[in-house]
């Protein structure tokens, strides 16, 4: 089966690692990428978007979104946990392509109107395109495949105690994307801080595929000293590729199925919680993981790319 996926991203290393994966992946056709403020600005995510697709030699049109959230004054770029450009220490990389001429929610909408029942959305940065896709046209809710989720986490954070990156960057974008009933499936810090591939996992994709591997490599170095120096693990938690694996390889994930609402003031913004409330709509949470499992399957696709 082929999995025809939007993909909308704010790249940023892990980001890449996920991007690159999906382009490799023979059942994965990447039919367009978003952009999205967060780890670097949209302009930024925008480049290094067609960054990641030309390295991989695929045409995929990028579509510029959203540089700030909904409602909340933005965060400040996570530029000391992914680097001024996005890819650690590397500079700027220069591109071809230009991003198309369509903003990114209504490039969204009109994808999932012209595939009706066939996208799956997979969104690896703040949900705010896709809270501004749903707002622009809520007809996609019954006609999207899927929305497999890199963001949130039951039980922890990452960027504050309560809160992950992605939703804490636009909670008010995720609550709204959690209240739609369409297919919602959250990957998040239960289960993706579980995976974590280590130097000799990132020297070994390189010497197998200089190019794409290789790429990776270099660039995740700065994600090891951030892990390092705030975790005291040299390793990279593999965040945006685990829930890209979560839509080719569901078999190695348990999930639970849980309402699901965001805080999105206090002390507590950005957490996401499980909801009473029983008019929204149940949605998956993978709370176990086969660890090697998808360590593995990252690996192996990116060590037979080139
Ligand atoms: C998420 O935040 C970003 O820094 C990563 O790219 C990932 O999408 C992890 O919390
Ligand atoms: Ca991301």
């Amino acid at each position: 089966m082929t999995h025809k996926i939007i993909i909308d991203t704010d790249p940023g290393i892990d980001d890449a690692m996920a991007i690159l994966y999906a382009a490799l992946h023979p059942d994965i056709e990447i039919i367009g990428m978003t952009s999205v403020f967060g780890n670097v600005t949209s302009d930024i995510a925008a480049r290094n978007a067609i960054v990641l697709a030309e390295r991989a030699q695929q045409a995929i049109p990028v579509a510029k979104g959203a540089d700030k959230p909904l409602v909340q004054t933005p965060n400040p770029v996570s530029d000391y946990v992914h680097g001024v450009e996005g890819f650690g220490d590397m500079p700027a990389q220069a591109i071809s392509a230009q991003p198309v001429d369509e903003p990114a929610h209504e490039f969204i909408c009109r994808l999932i109107n012209e595939n009706p029942g066939e996208i799956t959305l997979c969104p690896i940065g703040p949900l705010t395109n896709i809270a501004l896709a749903l707002r622009h046209d809520p007809s996609i809710a019954d006609k999207v495949k899927d929305v497999v989720i890199m963001g949130g986490g039951l039980d922890r954070g990452n960027v504050t105690d309560h809160a992950e990156a992605n939703i804490w960057n636009d909670p008010h974008a995720a609550d709204a994307v959690f209240a739609a009933s369409w297919p919602v499936t959250m990957v998040g810090l239960d289960v993706t801080t579980q995976v974590i591939c280590h130097p000799p996992d990132f020297a070994r994709i390189a010497a197998a595929s200089p190019v794409l591997g290789g790429f990776l490599n270099e660039a995740v170095q700065y994600y090891f000293k951030f892990y390092e120096s705030h975790y005291g693990v040299l390793g990279s938690q593999m965040h945006d590729p685990t829930a890209v694996i979560a839509i080719t390889d569901p078999q190695y994930f348990t999930i639970e199925n849980h309402a699901l609402e965001v805080i999105v003031d206090g002390a507590r913004i950005g957490q996401t919680i499980r909801s009473a409330d029983p008019s929204r709509p149940k949605h998956k949470v993978p709370m176990g993981v086969d660890i090697d499992g998808v360590k593995q399957r990252f690996l192996t696709m990116i060590e037979t790319g080139f």
